[in-house]
């Protein structure tokens, strides 16, 4: 574990006697404070290793390319996990919190010494070699990653932008301190074995110089289409090399020195690579200097040189390098703990660590277009991250979102679309709408800079208007339909262009949303097209059933009105409310494709972001609203583990009842978020469960596109953050604050002194720099309750409706 226990303690200390009181004074103190302490030591990378929340727990920059980290058998999909399975390489290509097929992970290598120092002794294979490791051995921090295998050999590891450094250390392994020759292996694969062809040259010996082995191998990517290619350029220091050479399968030689593998009879997946060994017995560490690149083996190499300068392999400045990078990252936040014990801190810190593992920043290693734009990667997928992890980043790192949005304006300007999900440098498939649409309005709304808006108004106009011809990757599919009768039909008739033919009822959601927030654009922008997409924008009614109702094993739930899908001739059809719910089947692209995606139409029911004023209506009024979704919260049917719920959770602000979104909010947190390695309810997806923890830990909830931010008590006595484009510094604080969490109560507040009343704050907040204070009490109040209170919603005109303009 990373938080060490001494180190927590004195913070703990400090925390509660400089926290002690809120005047202005203690303020300073705080962040002073904060300052002194090292918020690092609140971070646990290990946080979701275990139990699907698939989050990459080694070294990492933040956004950067290089993750390096040991990879497992078990529960690999970011790489490594405390599942207790074994360890099969040492790689450095990742991603973080990913479903489905495990993510890049190329080039592993692996340590080791041949019994009796026999080549032909020693374990290649991946089944063969695969070592399970010492539990207790593990350390993760930020920069920062060690491992000590079964058998005594340590690895620790550092990153830069696109290098990785291993160390092994074989002093205390089994043969290590005798006479034997440590052997450093390549192996020509990924974690998902998806390598198609691949290639690798090895240097002969030359003493004392490094060894150096560099190649590519084209790959397949985890979650997208086509191909991709990657190169390494792997150098090996640390002792006199004695040989080097090729293996194929469980045989090696020293000749030939360059190999080329691909695709066999039936696909046939050969195991080859390269192995360095050093003449024994060494008396310290072998380093191992991962280069990577996808443009060449030249630029692998270069990259190396330039980041991580032989022949110092300097590890320790690498790791302070790191954290240092981690440090001013984490600085624009600063919390008073108000007396909150430890794990509230890590799982804090932690998610706010996470948030920026992806997107990667992959500026100069773009095959496809050279572009003086940057160019971030593992938008892994925008279905996941425009809800929440992408709008944490706008508050936290402006800067970079700024950059995000112009990476995503610059794919649509030479692929001739925007993308809806990407991962090694492939596009990945889409999920829903076009929710790029929707990053590059909320970065609008919220008035970020340096993004040219008359070309993002030209991007989200082709999303909304032209099908391309495989929508699978891109764009949205049935636009006909969409135009013609303004919904996506069951069994749609789309002879212009093709995609998964499922969806129709989440299509049609998240399309209105889209629409919505072009029309936000379109009227910031004085386009004429503003009414026309604001009447898109309502599409989402046409689906409304008013009188379905819902069956659970054979009980009626007593709530009528749901989405349902309608064929092209307007008839209706029909999918269980409760289907693709967690009491049914899971339903996703490929496993029981529904009319719903990974979410039953109990769920979509919310997802109506900008109009829950006409939906409350449509249920029948507030009191029936708030009833259905707290069957809704507690019967099983919510899945907490995957993003589309997010929203629910504050649902009840629509209805005049912050409290109870306040209440809802301490079910899940830290029931189901939390600081232990199974702590995330599901896959972390980049950093959008992180996202969903931060958002509700500091008591300002986004609804992305417009500007808005739900109001609960923070979890913390108060929380601040700087805003790193303005320099100003917000600050939300709780008065009469019980870390018991007994009051969790809005009963008044002060926006900068002025008594505030509306239940929401727009993104002002954070630009300017403003102070809410909030006083906490027992029982819900009228605070927030009135009709002038609630956010805004687009047909019932409540709460003033900014149309997310500031
Ligand atoms: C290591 O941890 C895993 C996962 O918790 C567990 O299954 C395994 O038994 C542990 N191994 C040892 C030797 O304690
Ligand atoms: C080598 O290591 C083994 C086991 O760790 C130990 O028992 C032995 O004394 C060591 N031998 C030398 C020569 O240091
Ligand atoms: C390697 O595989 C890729 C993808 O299958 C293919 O496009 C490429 O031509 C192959 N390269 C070589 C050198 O065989
Ligand atoms: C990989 O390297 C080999 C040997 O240098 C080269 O022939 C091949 O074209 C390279 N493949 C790619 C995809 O760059
Ligand atoms: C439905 O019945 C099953 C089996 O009796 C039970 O486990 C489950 O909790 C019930 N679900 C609901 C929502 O009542
Ligand atoms: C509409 O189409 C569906 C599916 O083809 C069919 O079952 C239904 O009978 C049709 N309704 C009418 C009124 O034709
Ligand atoms: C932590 O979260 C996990 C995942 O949601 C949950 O299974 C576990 O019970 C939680 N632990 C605690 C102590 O609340
Ligand atoms: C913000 O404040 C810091 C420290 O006072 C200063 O170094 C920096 O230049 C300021 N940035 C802006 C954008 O004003
Ligand atoms: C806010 O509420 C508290 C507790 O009910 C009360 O003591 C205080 O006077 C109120 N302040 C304002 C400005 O209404």
């Amino acid at each position: 574990m990373v938080a060490l226990p001494l180190l927590s303690t004195i913070i703990l200390l400090v925390a509660n006697c400089v926290f002690a009181s809120s005047s202005r004074a203690s303020r300073f103190a705080a962040k002073r404070a904060a300052d002194d302490i090292d918020v690092l030591a609140l971070v646990d990378p290990l946080i979701g290793s275990r139990q699907g929340g698939n989050v990459f727990s080694g070294a990492t920059l933040p956004y950067g390319m290089a993750k390096a980290v040991a990879d497992v058998d078990g529960e690999n999909t970011g790489g490594f996990s405390t599942d207790g399975s074994r360890i099969t390489g040492f790689s450095a290509l990742h991603d973080s919190g990913t479903g489905g097929n495990p993510s890049l992970g190329n080039f592993p290598i692996f340590p080791q010494i041949c019994t009796n120092d026999d080549i032909n002794e020693c374990k290649f294979p991946i089944g063969a070699r695969a070592t399970l490791y010492k539990n207790d051995s593990i350390i993760a921090q930020p920069g920062y990653f060690a491992v000590t295998l079964d058998n005594g050999i340590k690895a620790d590891m550092a990153a830069a932008e696109h290098t990785a450094l291993f160390r092994f250390d074989f002093s205390a392994s089994e043969g290590g301190n005798g006479t034997a020759s440590p052997l450093i292996m390549l192996d020509l694969t990924d974690l998902w074995a998806s390598r198609q062809n691949a290639s690798i040259s090895i240097e002969a010996a030359q003493g004392d110089s490094t060894g150096r082995m560099r190649g590519n191998g084209t790959f397949l990517p985890s979650f997208g289409a086509g191909s991709y290619a990657a190169y390494f350029c792997l150098d090996v220091a640390g002792g006199k090399v004695k040989d080097s050479g090729a293996w194929v399968n469980d045989r090696a030689g020293t000749e030939p020195k360059e190999l080329y593998v691909t695709r066999g009879f039936n696909l046939f997946y050969l195991q080859a690579g390269g192995f360095i060994r050093f003449q024994g017995p060494i008396d310290s560490p072998i380093l191992a200097r991962m280069g990577l690149s996808f443009i060449s083996s030249d630029q692998a190499c270069s990259n190396a040189e330039k980041e991580i300068p032989s022949p110092d392999f300097d590890f320790d400045s690498l790791v302070s390098a790191a954290k240092d990078a981690w440090r001013e990252k984490l600085a624009p936040i600063s919390v008073e703990t108000g007396g909150v014990g430890n794990d509230m801190q890590v799982a804090f810190w932690s998610a706010v660590y996470r948030t920026m593992l992806s997107p990667q920043d992959y500026t100069g290693e773009n095959p496809h277009w050279t572009s003086s734009e940057p160019y971030f990667d593992s938008f892994y997928c925008i279905w996941d991250m425009w809800r929440v992890q992408l709008p944490f980043l706008t508050i936290v790192d402006p800067v970079t979102q700024s950059k995000l949005v112009r990476s995503l304006l610059d794919i649509y300007k030479h692929r001739g679309w925007l993308p809806d999900c990407s991962m090694s440098t492939c596009s990945g498939w889409t999920q829903g709408g076009s929710d790029a649409d929707n990053v590059i309005v909320d970065a609008y709304v919220k008035n970020l800079k340096g993004i040219d808006w008359e070309l993002a108004y030209e991007a989200i106009v082709n999303d909304a208007e032209n099908e391309p011809l495989e929508w699978s990757v891109q764009g949205r599919g049935g636009l006909t339909s969409w135009k013609k009768l303004n919904y996506i039909p069951y069994l749609d008739f789309d002879p212009v262009g093709f995609g998964t033919n499922s969806r129709s009822i989440s299509r049609t959601l998240e399309y209105a949303y889209n629409d919505f927030n072009l029309a936000t654009l379109a009227k910031g922008l004085e386009k004429d097209t503003y009414t026309k997409y604001l009447s898109r924008a309502g599409n989402w009614q046409n689906l409304f059933k008013s009188d379905q109702t819902s069956v659970i094993n054979g009980t009626d739930t007593g709530f009528a009105g749901f989405f349902q899908p309608k064929y092209l001739n307007g008839t209706w059809g029909y999918q269980d409310p409760i289907a693709c719910s967690p009491l049914a089947d899971f339903c996703s692209l490929t496993t029981n494709p529904s009319e719903t995606f990974e979410s039953s139409c109990w769920e979509y029911m919310f997802f109506v972001p900008h109009d829950i004023g006409k939906v409350i209506e449509l249920l029948g009024g507030t009191e029936i609203f708030l009833k259905r979704l707290d069957f809704f919260h507690t019967s099983g049917l919510a899945d907490i583990g995957n993003e589309p719920v997010f929203l629910t959770v504050y649902m009840p602000h629509y209805a005049g009842r912050p409290g109870l979104s306040a209440k809802r909010a301490h079910d899940y947190i830290p029931s189901r978020f939390n600081a232990s390695q199974t702590g995330l309810p599901g896959n972390d997806d980049s950093g959008a469960m992180a996202s969903f923890l931060i958002f509700s830990t500091m008591g300002l909830f986004p609804n992305p596109g417009q500007n808005v931010y739900f109001i609960i008590p923070p979890f913390f006595e108060a929380a601040s953050i700087t805003n790193e484009a303005t320099n100003k510094t917000a600050t939300i604080r709780n008065l009469n604050f019980d870390k018991e969490y007994k009051s969790i109560y809005i009963q008044n507040a002060t926006l900068n002194g002025e008594p505030y009343t509306k239940n929401w704050i727009g993104h002002e907040f954070f630009s300017e720099g403003w102070t809410l204070e909030l006083t906490l009490g027992e029982t819900e109040s009228q605070w927030g309750t009135g009709e002038e209170d609630l956010p805004p919603s687009l047909s019932t005109k409540t709460g003033g409706l900014s149309m997310g303009m500031m």
